[in-house]
């Protein structure tokens, strides 16, 4: 049935998932010899690992001084359930959403905080209208939309001046992306994302307004100590040093450090940019030349250069759902993609994790076999 010819080469590393994501080029089990196990994480050993996790990370991201970086449970749900039941309803709220997370997060601020918010939306592909966010509200969005492929080009549509607090999910994005520090008063983001770490704990990334806020508004609703920032109307400074709210995993921790070691060793963040920029163009040079593919992202400004979201595009197609699934089972079948169908909420295609722990010679060594599995499953249909 498929006697379409393979491709002669195929990718090291299959790893394309969107979340976990692969782990660095150079990483091993080795990595985690030197974890703090079975020590308490409140011990000199354990807290400074915790610390180097929280400096590094604001050495790599260049993240400014005044701002506080804690380690939060729950990965980035958790830092940004956080911030929302911690600092939203002091005044007015938008929420952005194009895609499945930010719709999350929209039905987090309106139906389980039930806050009278202004939810502004748009189709997988697009992003809402930008130029129409009022900044005297708290203003909730995604940095890149992880199940769309669609980013915000860049920080020029939020005001430096404004009144209400920006909450940024950059779980997809840090690490990756051009994050304006001056633009974002909450940020948030997961190991297990652009470094390839592991899962379980969040980064929660605030400014000193967003600081202000706790520390001077307390929220009508009672507060889970897994949320807690505040003590007495002051901020948990602990929390921001490494004194964790509960008991974090030492294991992930080594992994994180050896992350931001190798992240360092590319060229910190200009070189990790660099990296999933240049696996984002392997895909963009390939889908120029098909007239079957394409991107979801509608406007090549906002396309992401991590979870980069294709859709096929032949009439010969019948049933599209389906066509997708199969053609990113048999490039699983065949050890040359993993996890690449498109995300559950999305719509049918495929999502190729471009981060800067994916290799740029993989992406390449990839693509052929999508000429390959698309035939073939034009052939199969
Ligand atoms: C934009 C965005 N927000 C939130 C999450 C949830 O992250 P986690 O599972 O690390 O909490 C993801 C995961 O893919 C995501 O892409």
């Amino acid at each position: 049935m498929t006697d379409i010819a393979q491709p002669a080469t195929r990718p090291a590393n299959p790893r394309f998932s969107s979340g976990p994501c692969a782990k660095p080029p150079t990483w091993t089990l080795d990595a985690l010899s030197d974890a703090a196990l079975g020590r308490s994480h409140r011990a000199t050993v354990g807290k400074d690992k915790l610390k180097a996790a929280i400096e590094g990370t604001r050495e790599v991201l260049g993240i400014p001084a005044d701002y506080k970086i804690g380690i939060v449970p729950a990965s980035d749900t958790g830092a940004v359930e956080m911030a929302l039941w911690s600092l939203l309803g002091a005044r007015g709220v938008e929420v952005l959403a194009w895609e499945s997370f930010g719709a999350g997060w929209v039905t987090d601020v309106t139906k389980q905080l039930k806050l009278e918010a202004v939810a502004k939306t748009a189709d997988y592909g697009e992003l809402p209208d930008l130029t129409s966010v009022d900044f005297t509200n708290d203003v909730v969005f995604t940095w890149n939309g992880t199940t769309s492929g669609v980013r915000v080009p860049n920080g020029d549509w939020i005001p430096t001046d404004r009144e209400g607090l920006t909450i940024c999910d950059a779980t997809s994005a840090a690490f990756a992306m051009d994050l304006p520090w001056d633009k974002l008063d909450v940020t948030t983001f997961s190991w297990q994302k652009v470094l390839g770490g592991e899962a379980a704990h969040g980064m929660l990334i605030l400014s000193p307004r967003a600081v202000e806020r706790l520390e001077s508004y307390t929220p009508a609703w009672p507060l889970p100590k897994i949320f807690r920032l505040t003590k007495g109307g002051k901020l948990i400074e602990g929390i921001f040093t490494g004194a964790t709210i509960n008991t974090p995993s030492m294991l992930a921790v080594e992994d994180y450090l050896f992350a931001l070691d190798w992240a360092r060793s590319v060229g910190g963040l200009a070189g990790l940019i660099h990296r999933a920029d240049a696996n984002t163009k392997a895909i963009a040079d390939f889908v120029e030349m098909r007239d079957w593919i394409d991107f979801l992202a509608h406007d090549r400004a906002t396309l992401s250069n991590t979870s980069v979201c294709l859709k096929f595009t032949d009439d010969r197609i019948k049933d599209g759902a389906a066509f997708a699934k199969s053609v990113a089972k048999r490039l699983e079948a065949e050890g040359v993609a993993l996890d690449v169908g498109a995300y559950r909420d999305a719509p049918p295609g495929l999502r190729i994790w471009c981060g800067g722990t994916v290799e740029t010679s993989d992406v390449d060594a990839l693509m052929p076999w999508l000429d390959w599995a698309f035939n073939a499953e034009i052939a199969a249909q």
